[in-house]
Formats: C-alpha cells, sequence, structure tokens
C-alpha cells in the first residue's frame, strides 16, 4: 500500500511518518518529498535555500522533477514487490501550496502532478489538522515556505481541507493535537482500516 502524510509545517508528519515506518514493519520504505534520490535530494536543497528567488512556475516544475525521478526509481519498483511505501508529503503538497497557495490553480497543478508521476496517486493520504499557527509555532522556521510566514499556511490549510473533500474516498482527516502517541494511534487506526479493506 502507497500511504502519503500530508499537513502545514510543524503538523508533526515527519514525526507520524517515522513511527508508522515503524509499526508498519520491515520492508516497508520510507520516503521523504522533495527527497529520496540523489537528484531529488540536490533539488530539496535548492528549494529549501531561502537565499535562492524562484518564480512560482519554477519552484513547482523543480518539485515535480523531483517527484518524477522518486516515483519512477523508487515508489513504483517498491510497490510492484508487494511493500508499502509511506510518504512525507507527495503531490498533495504541490496541489496545496503550488496550486492553492502560490495560485497557480489546483486543476492546473493537479494535471502536472499526473504527468510527473504518470497517474500515481497514494492508496491513503493521511492529513494531519492542526491550527497553523500552533503548526508555525513547532516548525523549525527555516525553510522558504515557514520563513513566509502564518499567511502562506493559512492559505496552504484551506487548499487542504478542500482536498480532503474533493478525495474524500483517499483522504483522511487525522486530529494532530494532543501527544504524539495519541496521534500515533489515530494513524495507525485509519491505516488499519484501510488495509482491512484492502
Ligand atoms: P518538509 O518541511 O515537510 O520537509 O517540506 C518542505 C517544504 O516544501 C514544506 O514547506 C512544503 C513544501 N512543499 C511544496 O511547497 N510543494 C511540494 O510539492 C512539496 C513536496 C513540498
Amino acid at each position: 500500500m502507497f500511504i502519503s502524510l500530508e499537513g502545514v509545517d510543524g503538523s508533526g508528519k515527519s514525526t507520524q511518518a517515522r513511527l508508522l515506518v515503524e509499526a508498519l514493519g520491515e520492508g516497508t520504505v520510507a520516503i521523504r518529498e522533495p527527497g529520496g534520490t540523489d537528484a531529488a535530494e540536490r533539488i530539496r536543497d535548492l528549494l529549501a535555500d531561502p537565499g535562492v528567488e524562484l518564480e512560482p512556475l519554477a519552484e513547482l516544475m523543480l518539485f515535480l522533477a523531483a517527484r518524477a525521478d522518486l516515483t519512477e526509481r523508487v515508489i513504483r519498483p517498491t510497490l510492484e514487490a508487494d511493500r508499502h511505501v509511506v510518504a512525507d508529503r507527495f503531490s498533495d503538497s504541490s496541489v496545496a501550496y503550488q496550486g492553492a497557495a502560490r495560485g497557480l490553480g489546483v486543476g492546473e497543478v493537479i494535471g502536472l502532478c499526473e504527468t510527473a508521476t504518470d497517474g500515481l496517486w497514494p492508496d491513503l493520504t493521511l492529513l494531519l489538522r492542526i491550527d497553523p499557527e500552533t503548526g508555525l509555532g513547532r516548525a523549525e522556521g527555516d525553510d522558504r515556505f515557514e520563513q513566509e510566514g502564518l499567511g502562506l499556511q493559512q492559505a496552504v490549510a484551506e487548499a487542504y481541507e478542500e482536498i480532503a473533500v474533493i478525495a474524500s474516498d483517499r483522504v483522511t482527516v487525522i486530529d494532530a493535537n494532543g501527544s504524539v502517541e495519541e496521534v500515533h494511534e489515530r494513524v495507525m487506526g485509519a491505516v488499519n482500516e484501510r488495509l482491512a479493506a484492502a
């Protein structure tokens, strides 16, 4: 099964992704976006650098280039080997950050994501819902998106809520308030339910 975790910066998804990978056991492959291949990790460094100015469309294309490489080289072969993939962000991040918050258009970005991934979407997306202000307080604050402040995070949070409605068959909203253990339990509840239905 292909599971992605999504949420505003500071929603705790990286911690939850790690715990989920441990819980799913050996053979599960963890990926983080952007990243996961040599080329994608280099693109990640470029994108995270607040000193690099980028047009929104150029920014999107870099995320998509990283995702295309990761999908073809890592995600598809892993799924074909019948192993689980847990992704810390995937196409929904581009739809929320670039499509909605940056204004490139939700429909347009969904289409471009499908080109980059050859139509691959996660089987299950866990949207960690947290107040964007709380999230920003928790985030490390050193990448280009976090530095842009609350306005961007609020736009991203609203976009995620829309995605949860549009893609309700795939997206499960998880309350990300509470302790790490409490949130992990909610995550496992959603994953076990989907595994049982598969
Ligand atoms: P991270 O902090 O979860 O590692 O993600 C890096 C930043 O990149 C985060 O602020 C969200 C942003 N992002 C996008 O804007 N579009 C994307 O497609 C992805 C994958 C991440």
